[in-house]
């Protein structure tokens, strides 16, 4: 069976993809430098699937780090989840984001070439739509950026179209994420953000497990139904299946593949402090606050080219995404 590079492996997203690549008979080495995660995540994967996974710690902006896992593996393909995150710390920190993301990628290329290695699945965001005049949001919408990390985003996407345009021998998948939650069913792997969570659903986990007192909901005056930002969730178990499927694919692939995954229904902050209050038998506490900067009203994916392409469908709703998020979060409520 073929080898699957997963930078970014050790965190939340690529965490949950190593789980069902090997799961269906890949051989995975993980590469990270574990800046956003611990060995621990890792070490509970290998629990999970009842086997030693391959991992080299390294950084993907060092050629020498990346020469190593080549050296010591034929690597088929790679799923490159590694990269920075945080929207509002991209605008305090644009050059860490540029330098790590962009340029980082752009390394991961250089030595994948060097290696013969041509086949790249990359994490996109749907943060490149910025604000769309129109949901659902289709592949085909026009792309912009409103922070840094956006930026990042778009530019590692453009890069990834130029190289496919000088070498056309290169499988390029463009995967374009709504909004990753949930957990692994078992509950022993999850979402373990560093300090206050950015994100809404790891902060009413946290509020519902009494590490927070309340929650801030950024606003209630936008168009939507309640007044409350509308977001497109996605159990990241579902997510990691549409990488399952594009690794699998890919060789079908002869052009540049960019794909929305999401599941195509938009939720309040409101409708998901509800369902995560029904999951957990918990009260979640809030209170209305201003917007958030840059945030929009409503934004939700049309996934319909992911089904005819990939084949894949989200399967999970909101109550198992709320219910896992809960498992998680109440069995490991300081996280790893
Ligand atoms: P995460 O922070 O949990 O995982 C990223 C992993 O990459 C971490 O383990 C981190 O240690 C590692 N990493 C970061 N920089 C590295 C470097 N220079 N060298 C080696 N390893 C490095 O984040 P995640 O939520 O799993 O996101 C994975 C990818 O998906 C990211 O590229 C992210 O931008 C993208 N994405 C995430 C979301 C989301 O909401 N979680 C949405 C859209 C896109
Ligand atoms: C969701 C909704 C908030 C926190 C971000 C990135 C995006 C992508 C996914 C990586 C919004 C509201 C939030 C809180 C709240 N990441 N909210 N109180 O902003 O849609 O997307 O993560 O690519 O690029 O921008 O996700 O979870 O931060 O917010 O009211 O404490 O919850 O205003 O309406 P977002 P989010």
């Amino acid at each position: 069976m073929n080898k699957i590079l997963v930078t970014g492996g050790a965190g939340y997203i690529g965490s949950h993809t190593v789980v069902l690549l090997v799961e269906a008979g890949y051989d995975v080495v993980i590469f990270d430098n574990f800046s956003n995660s611990s060995k621990e995540s890792i070490k509970r994967v290998e629990k999970l699937v009842n086997k030693k996974i391959e991992l080299i710690e390294g950084d993907i902006r060092s050629k020498d780090d990346l020469q190593k896992v080549f050296d010591a593996h034929k690597i088929d393909s790679v799923i490159h989840f590694a990269g920075l995150k945080a929207v509002g710390e991209s605008v305090e920190q644009p050059l860490r984001y540029y330098d790590n993301n962009v340029y980082g990628t752009v390394t991961l290329c250089e030595v994948m070439a060097k290696n013969g290695c041509k086949k790249i699945i990359f994490s996109s965001s749907a943060t490149v739509y910025g604000d769309p005049e129109t949901t659902p949001i289709l592949e085909n919408f026009p792309t912009s950026a409103t922070n840094p990390y956006g930026r990042t985003k778009l530019m590692v996407e453009e890069i990834l179209r130029d190289l496919y345009i000088s070498d056309s021998s290169w499988q390029i998948v463009l995967l374009r994420y709504f909004n990753p939650v949930g957990s692994h069913s078992s509950g022993t792997i999850g979402e373990d953000p560093n300090g206050i969570p950015n994100n809404l659903m790891p902060f009413i986990a946290q509020v519902a497990v009494g590490k927070r007192e309340f929650l801030s909901v950024f606003g209630d005056d936008y168009d939507t139904h309640d007044g409350t930002g509308v977001r497109d969730y996605i159990h990241v178990v579902d997510l990691a299946d549409a990488h399952l499927k594009a690794v699998n694919k890919i060789d079908d692939f002869s052009e540049v593949m960019t794909i929305n995954l999401g599941t195509g229904e938009g939720y309040s902050v409101l409708d998901m402090v509800k369902a995560f209050e029904e999951a957990s038998g918990k009260s979640i506490p809030y209170k209305i606050a201003p917007r958030r900067a840059g945030d929009i009203a409503t934004c939700f994916a049309d996934p319909s080219y992911a089904k005819e392409i990939l084949g894949w469908e989200a399967k999970k709703g909101v109550k198992q995404m709320c219910e896992d998020s809960w498992r998680w979060q109440s069995s490991n409520p300081s996280g790893y």
